[in-house]
């Protein structure tokens, strides 16, 4: 089995179900990838290798699920990135900010950190959606082409833009309450929580399939190439 030295997205690297486990615990493995295992337990007063036995245990349960994408090629890889992240997040970032503007008319006057959650949305999908063209028109065509060594720059940017991403989804949990509804809350307000709860989930996936596979990956091959 794994052994506790790796770093956290190499761990989500070799065993893809380990993002379930972790984000029961809150470890972050998109933008905090490079951090150690045993160091990010501890931050959070976890054993480290009790965490290996829980991703053990999600990895029977969910063998047939678990795709090893680091041992795919990276057109393969990108492919699946723009059918699984980039397209559903088009329709569903105006889906959120839909409700969470029709939450905040309706009781806004009860919290004042909706206001600040719809600011939040807002800015997510400011930040996203330039950035998702930046990667579908010159960056992943880069990639496709084999010309990774040409990358360096573009996935520097990327990786600071990932970070304001991540920013972001901090406030959005905090200003949640970590997804948790409160009591009475309508239907609306309910599936405003769900939304944004699946689209944290998406995007730390998202995130550490470009950051700890894709980007290094695509760099590597650029300079063997050349
Ligand atoms: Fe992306
Ligand atoms: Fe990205």
């Amino acid at each position: 089995m794994t052994s506790t030295s790796l770093s956290v997205g190499e761990l989500v690297t070799a065993h893809p179900r380990a993002v379930a486990v972790l984000q029961r615990r809150q470890i972050d493995f998109c933008c905090g990838g490079a951090r150690p295992l045993a160091e990010a337990c501890a931050a959070r007063g976890i054993d480290p290798q009790a965490l290996l036995e829980e991703v053990h245990a999600e990895e029977v349960r969910w063998r047939a699920d678990a795709v090893r994408w680091d041992e795919r090629p990276l057109p393969e890889l990108i492919d699946h990135i723009l059918t699984r992240y980039h397209e559903p997040l088009i329709t569903e970032l105006p889906r959120i900010l839909a409700m969470a503007h029709r939450v905040q008319q309706v009781h806004g006057d009860k919290d004042p950190r909706i206001a600040e959650l719809v600011a939040r949305v807002i800015a997510l999908k400011d930040d996203l959606l330039p950035h998702m063209q930046k990667e579908e028109l010159v960056l992943f065509p880069l990639i496709r082409g084999g010309r990774g060594m040409l990358a360096g720059g573009p996935i520097t940017v990327m990786h600071v833009e990932h970070e304001e991403v991540g920013a972001l989804l901090r406030q959005i949990r905090a200003l949640t309450d970590d997804f948790t509804a409160p009591d009475g809350a309508c239907g609306t307000w309910r599936a405003l929580w769900q939304g944004l709860a699946d689209l944290e989930a998406d995007l730390h996936e998202h995130i550490h399939l470009e950051n700890n596979i894709l980007f290094p990956k695509a760099l590597h091959d650029g300079a063997e190439a050349a």
